[in-house]
């Protein structure tokens, strides 16, 4: 048995505990001294579960350029996320069974940390046929991808989905509230896909729910947070607690939802740290910096960030601005009970997915750190907290800070 020492983050408190593991990489024993062949002791750092991204577009079968799997994971791992989540909108997209299974297919043993797949089903009878993937991705506008739908079709698939009892994540933007004058800027583009389409998106889908499992992306702000109906989740993306509209990064900054006003990010942050936002996902979707270097509104909007997600929050927590159990549970717990996978928390019985980070190592952001494929982070300069650390059922998969394998990644499926 390995034994994995150090301030543990087990049942809401940090303790000092030892954490065994067995040959199936599971946590077979947690208790303050355990004695095993294999002792790693990590003294008075941190041990927390490995977040959960519930939202990553690694670009992998057929955007390669811009990202690939093996690439993609290990940027996570650095971050301390053990599993993703990877969206439909790669290429070939993923609306059939065929492509979803050869996109499992190519992913195999090419991915250092766990990976379960999205699928976007176009049809009710689509919903069927799709069953092996973790979780429905529905849009409601164009984004990267030319996937959206109509909202009768929308309500279609809800109904499908809730009678298998699938979760349905929604990019929620109404396109009939989207100006069609061109945007130059970031501040023009908070413009041109306005509040209030996600406002009126998130209403429209509160009216056609009915019983489905629905979980809202990115919510930008405030407005869109309070249309979230009782009873469905939704995520926040670091780049809108972090960045805004007034930053100086052009079309770097471009993503859909648009970067908001300060003002907008200040509410925000408010409604995440009062526990009103349930997950943090980093909806990492990178683009290479040629196709970033276009004209505004010709370039793509997406931008990465999976690395960083745990880094800045964990930063926030030593500077005092977020309590701990709040970014165990909106990095960890809620994305994987929202995805309805065995992983986010430490206990017996689980897999072996820890991060080890030591609070006071403060680190400055920046692209090498994070070695994206695409070469760039819109959050260079900006101080985070990576761990030091990183397991994936019981083997080290980041040491001092770097990743240092990768291929161990296993596919989860969707529990019946
Ligand atoms: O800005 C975005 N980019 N929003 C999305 O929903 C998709 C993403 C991408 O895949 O590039
Ligand atoms: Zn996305």
């Amino acid at each position: 048995m390995r034994v994995i020492s150090g301030r543990v983050f087990f049942r809401g408190q940090l303790e000092p505990l030892s954490i065994g593991i067995d040959e199936k990489g599971q946590i077979a024993a947690i208790k303050k001294v355990l004695r095993g062949d294999e002792q790693i002791d990590h003294g008075d750092a941190l041990i927390l579960p490995g977040c959960v991204d519930l939202h990553v577009h690694m670009r992998d079968p057929g955007l390669r350029r811009k990202e690939d799997f093996p690439s993609g994971t290990r940027s996570a791992a650095i971050g301390g996320v053990t599993t993703v989540a990877d969206m439909p909108n790669t290429v070939p997209a993923v609306t059939t069974t065929a492509a979803l299974d050869a996109k499992a297919a190519e992913l195999q043993g090419r991915a250092a940390v766990d990976y379960a797949l999205y699928a976007a089903p176009r049809s009710p009878e689509a919903v069927l046929r799709l069953n092996d993937a973790v979780a429905f991705k529905v849009y409601m506008a164009e984004s990267t991808g030319n996937l959206e739908v109509t909202v009768p079709r929308l309500e279609e698939i809800l109904r499908a989905a809730e009678a298998q009892s699938k979760l349905v994540v929604v990019h929620a933007e109404d396109p009939g509230k989207f100006s069609r004058q061109k945007a130059k800027n970031l501040r023009d583009y908070d413009a041109a896909r306005p509040k209030v389409a996600e406002e009126t998106a998130i209403a429209t889908l509160a009216r056609i729910r009915g019983g489905a499992r629905v979980h809202v992306a990115h919510v930008s702000c405030l407005e869109a947070l309070n249309s979230v109906p009782a009873g469905a989740t939704c995520e926040v993306t670091p780049h809108h607690l972090f960045l805004d509209a007034s930053k100086a990064l052009g079309a770097r900054g471009k993503v859909n939802p648009p970067l908001r006003s300060p003002a907008d990010r200040d509410a925000l942050w408010d409604a995440f740290r009062q526990g009103r936002i349930d997950a943090v996902a980093s909806d990492h979707a990178p683009h290479t910096m040629d196709e970033k270097s276009a004209l505004f509104e010709e370039a793509p909007a997406g931008l990465p960030g999976v690395a960083t997600a745990f880094p800045l929050l964990m930063r926030r927590i030593r500077a005092g601005d977020l309590d701990l159990p709040r970014l165990v549970s909106a990095m960890a717990v809620r994305p994987a009970e929202i995805l309805g996978i065995a992983k986010g928390t430490i206990d017996v019985g689980r897999d072996g997915d820890l991060l080890v980070v030591d609070p006071r190592n403060i680190e400055a952001v920046t692209a090498k750190r994070v070695r994206y494929k695409c070469g760039w982070t819109p959050f260079e300069g900006m101080e985070g907290c990576f761990p030091r650390a990183v397991y994936l059922r019981g083997e080290p998969i980041v040491e001092d800070g770097e990743a240092i394998s990768e291929g161990q990644g296993r596919m989860i499926r969707a529990s019946a």
